[in-house]
């Protein structure tokens, strides 16, 4: 990384021990760093190293831990309308990088739920040294945790899982949308058919953003507001 870049991560990450960073000075300044270099700018802000190893307590057929790159995450942000009222859900959340950032992007609370002890340890440890009071992470399995975090309004899921898992969850995610407007967001992973989630989001190689929508009503049907407009996903400066 070039010596300004690596100078304004060390500054942004003095000033956040310091709590002194707003949601929009976070993001001029990832955005002042050109987009190859980001990843490795948001490492050196948060202090995170090489990738660590996955425990045993990974259940087979589970993805081991890998950050979601910084550029999906952006877009997601933009394209999804993630506001300071959110609470931003990682479903299977690693090390909390995902979460941290949209929390300091945006100001959104966010949980992440991470079945691997060593990295649950590891996140909150990442919200201690930087500050991050609105950051928490639960450990277990996220299959039989996301249907209870019903104060969540944006889930977000960088393939985790698949499978029965994966419908556990989507199926748990329902009757909360039936109370209210959630979004479901996606990075690489094929959802299975939900007739409640209606796809927002242009089709893109990778990212998705749905809605839920309430089942038996027709769509746009009036019942409950919609809070948010949805922009266009537009690729971040
Ligand atoms: C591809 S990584 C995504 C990490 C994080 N969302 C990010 O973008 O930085 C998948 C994560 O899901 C976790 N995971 C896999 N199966 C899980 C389960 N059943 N319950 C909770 N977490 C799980 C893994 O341990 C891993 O940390």
């Amino acid at each position: 990384m070039e010596e300004t870049h690596r100078a304004s991560a060390e500054l942004i990450q003095s000033l956040l021990m310091n709590a002194q960073v707003s949601p929009a000075g976070f993001r001029s300044a990832l955005l002042g760093v050109p987009p190859l270099e980001r990843d490795a700018w948001v490492n050196q802000v948060f202090g995170l190293d090489a990738l660590p190893d996955d425990g045993p307590e990974l259940p087979p057929g589970c993805v081991p831990y890998l950050p979601c790159p910084v550029d999906a995450l952006l877009r997601l942000v933009e394209f999804a309308g993630v506001q300071a009222s959110d609470v931003f859900v990682d479903v299977g959340a690693g090390l909390g990088r995902a979460a941290a950032l949209v929390h300091l992007l945006t100001g959104a609370s966010a949980i992440g739920l991470e079945i691997q002890p060593g990295l649950v340890l590891a996140a909150r440890e990442l919200t201690r040294r930087l500050n991050l009071s609105r950051v928490s992470f639960v450990q277990g399995d996220a299959a039989s945790l996301a249907g209870h975090m019903v104060i969540g309004s944006v889930f977000f899921l960088y393939c985790p899982f698949n499978g029965e898992r994966l419908a556990k969850v989507m199926a748990d995610l329902e009757p909360i949308a039936r109370t209210r407007e959630i979004l479901v967001c996606t990075v690489d992973l094929p959802l299975p058919p939900c007739p409640w989630l209606t796809l927002v989001s242009p089709p893109s190689e990778d990212l998705a953003v749905y809605r839920g929508t309430p089942l038996g009503l027709p769509e746009g049907w009036p019942s409950w507001g919609t809070r948010r407009s949805l922009s266009s996903p537009r690729e971040p400066r």
